[in-house]
């Protein structure tokens, strides 16, 4: 997977620059070719020789070193990679970056760099959580920049908690996964994702919601978005970041959320209504908010528009996908719902399962399909779970001819 791709590999000054050095080996190991830069921290605590020895390359490090005078240095190894990789990220270029500062090498290629950036953060436990960072951790992730999660455990400093830089091995992972093909189908694509939960107001204090958090919505929506497509994120209200260049309509309850897919159903090629939508709402409503009173308070309950049906019925040539969350007899009613609401595919999960559901950043999912497909995935990732129902979209697209 990895065979020629061009890794540009910067290198920051945290303890953890050692394992930059067992990860530059794996990757070179892998048939990649790695370049490296340092920041002047970094060389403190490995030396640019460990480095140039592992890729067979000159290390960068100084951006005013110019020894070609064909080019720029940090314009060339910016335009040069496939892939940048930060590893390790320390708090400080995680706060440059954020902030638009570009005053070394390091730095300054990495605002030229049109290449996809994976971000590898390492630091104290009290670093990584300190509001600034996170808030700047948050801004890159708006930005679009990738992250490959730090570990918790016991870290060189001393302290027990989130910071270790992730092993090289998962960081290995993660670009193999980069690199994985994709059939193609979603470029240019309009791509409409329902995400979250609804909520049903009783009065101006309280609603009926459910604990979806939105999470495998954004996931689709990031994923469809890093696949060419023009994604649009109809979503409930959820505490997530909208993810970068995706279009965002907050919606709040079942009936905003019927309004807003009807918008934009006729334009789009592709819908997967991943939101929890509530199936009743109070059926009366109090513009004030109702006193406690003694004894019982009896709620009314009507059934709200029932929106993955109306899609079907009114479906031209739009591909509509749906999930069923279930806890129990999943396969059983996830094909019944396949059929009776005419849908394309559907994406059954078992709720009561451990790792799957709502507010899981795993989940396991089986996806059926029209065409009689079916593949039931392991426990993965929201990431991971999404590229997969993705690629069983456009497989179904390529088996039906469906340009
Ligand atoms: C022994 C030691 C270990 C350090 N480890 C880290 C670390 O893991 N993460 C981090 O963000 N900073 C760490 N620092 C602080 C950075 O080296 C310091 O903020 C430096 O300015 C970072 O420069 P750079 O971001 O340009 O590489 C460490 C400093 C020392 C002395």
């Amino acid at each position: 997977m990895l065979t020629n791709k061009k890794i540009l590999l910067c290198v920051c000054g945290g303890i953890a620059a050692f394992k930059a050095a067992a990860l530059t080996s794996k990757l070179v190991q892998e048939g990649a070719s790695v370049k490296i830069i340092m920041t002047e921290s970094a060389k403190e605590f490995v030396t640019p020789l460990t480095f140039q020895a592992l890729s067979r390359q000159p290390v960068y490090d100084y951006t005013f070193y110019e020894p070609n005078p064909e080019n720029i240095a940090h314009i060339d190894l910016a335009d040069w990679a496939d892939v940048v990789l930060i590893a390790p990220a320390t708090a400080n270029v995680i706060g440059k970056l954020a902030n638009g500062i570009a005053d070394d090498m390091l730095t300054t290629t990495l605002l030229a760099t049109k290449a996809p950036v994976y971000i590898a953060p390492a630091m104290n436990v009290n670093m990584y959580n300190h509001q600034a960072v996170q808030k700047n951790m948050q801004i890159l992730r708006q930005y679009g920049y990738h992250f490959v999660e730090s570990g918790e455990g016991f870290l060189a400093c001393g302290w027990i908690g989130k910071g270790r830089l992730a092993e090289p091995e998962d960081i290995l992972e993660v670009l193999k996964k980069h690199f994985q093909p994709t059939i193609g189908g979603l470029s240019g694509k309009r791509v409409v994702i329902t995400a979250g939960p609804t909520q049903e107001k009783i009065d101006p204090v309280r609603y009926f919601t459910n604990h979806s958090s939105g999470k495998m919505g954004y996931a689709l929506a990031k994923a469809a978005k890093e696949r060419g497509a023009n994604v649009l994120l109809i979503s409930g209200p959820v505490t997530l970041s909208p993810p970068y260049g995706v279009e965002v309509v907050p919606v709040t309850s079942a009936k905003d959320m019927y309004e807003a897919v009807m918008t934009h159903f006729e334009q789009a090629d592709i819908v997967i209504k991943s939101a929890a939508v509530a199936d009743y709402r109070p059926k009366e409503t109090f513009e004030q908010k109702r006193k406690k009173q003694p004894g019982v308070w009896s709620i009314e309950m009507e059934r709200t528009t029932d929106i993955l049906q109306t899609l079907g019925e009114q479906k031209d040539a739009q591909i509509l996908v749906g999930f069923a969350a279930e806890s129990e007899q999943v396969e059983f009613y996830a094909k019944d719902k396949l059929k009776r609401k005419n849908l394309d595919i559907i994406i059954a999960n078992d709720i009561s399962a451990e790792g799957a559901g709502f507010k899981s950043d795993t989940n396991i999912v089986t996806v059926i399909t029209r065409d009689h497909r079916k593949k039931t995935y392991p426990q993965l990732s929201k990431d991971e779970v999404s590229f997969n129902i993705l690629n069983e979209i456009e497989l179904y697209m390529e088996r039906n001819a469906i340009k």
